[in-house]
């Protein structure tokens, strides 16, 4: 497949209102898709929607009936899906005896409950049409520990794991699953911490967003017999 072959086809992105999100967002339609967007930030939603001739869902994607309206709104708007990036996601790290406990509880619902009901939402849609590519962000963090990070790293971890066995579920049939694995990223993710956590570990060019939307791109363009099951992209001063 060629970046032409993305034209007419149809992406639902959550977590499409700043960062990584809006940046594939960008790139998509920069390529001819119709787009699906999805964030809780209204103004900044409505605003992309805009500027992307795209339908929006604003609303919270732990609501359980947000993955379904997200499909049907595809479907309605624009008669197709194709693609999903699963990419909502919040990050709270902190030491045994500072870590918020339910932050970290309401983590696992964004990261973990809510990405699981997107992709096994649009899978069995994708199933049900023989093609579709699932794209979940996962992280560096879904492959390696670190300390006072490790409730962010589960997280990630169990959409690795969750994106391995659909993949071999999945094997043989045109329905593809790829985990985007980013490094640090300069994004909205971290607008809580007083710094931006690249300072602390001396990286001074952290990933732009359109670094990772670069590695989405590739993932959706390869030839129809090939598969990235996952795609690591790291900032070159990042020692993990
Ligand atoms: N930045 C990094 O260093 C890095 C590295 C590896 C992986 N990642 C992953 O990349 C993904 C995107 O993050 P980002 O770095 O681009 O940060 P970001 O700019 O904060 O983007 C996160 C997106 O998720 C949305 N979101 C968060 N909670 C939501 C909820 N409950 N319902 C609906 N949307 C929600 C946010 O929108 P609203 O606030 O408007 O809802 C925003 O659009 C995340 O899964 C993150 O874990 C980031």
């Amino acid at each position: 497949m060629q970046t032409s072959d993305l034209h007419g086809k149809v992406a639902v992105i959550t977590g499409a209102s700043s960062g990584i999100g809006r940046a594939v967002a960008q790139a998509l339609h920069g390529l001819g898709m119709r787009l699906v967007l999805n964030a809780r930030r209204p103004a900044l939603l409505e605003e992309l929607g805009r500027e992307l001739q795209a339908a929006v869902v604003p609303g919270d994607v732990t609501d359980p009936a947000i993955p379904g309206r997200l499909l049907d709104t595809a479907l309605q708007s624009f008669g197709r899906c194709d693609v999903v990036l699963n990419n909502a996601g919040v990050i709270t790290s902190g030491t045994v005896e500072d870590i918020d406990i339910e932050a970290v509880c309401a983590m696992v619902r964004v990261n973990v409950e809510a990405t699981f009901r997107v992709a096994y939402t649009f899978v069995r849609h994708f199933q049900s049409q023989g093609r579709g590519h699932l794209v979940n962000t996962s992280s560096v963090l879904g492959t390696k520990v670190r300390p006072f990070a490790g409730a962010y790293c589960g997280t990630k971890s169990a959409i690795e794991a969750l994106s391995e066995a659909l993949r071999l579920e999945l094997a043989g049939t045109a329905v593809a699953v790829t985990c985007v694995e980013p490094g640090l990223a300069l994004t909205d993710l971290h607008r809580d911490l007083p710094e931006h956590p690249a300072k602390g570990m001396g990286i001074n060019h952290p990933l732009r967003p359109e670094d990772v939307a670069r590695c989405v791109v590739f993932a959706l363009t390869q030839p129809e017999h090939v598969r990235i099951p996952r795609i690591m992209v790291l900032p070159g001063e990042h020692q993990i």
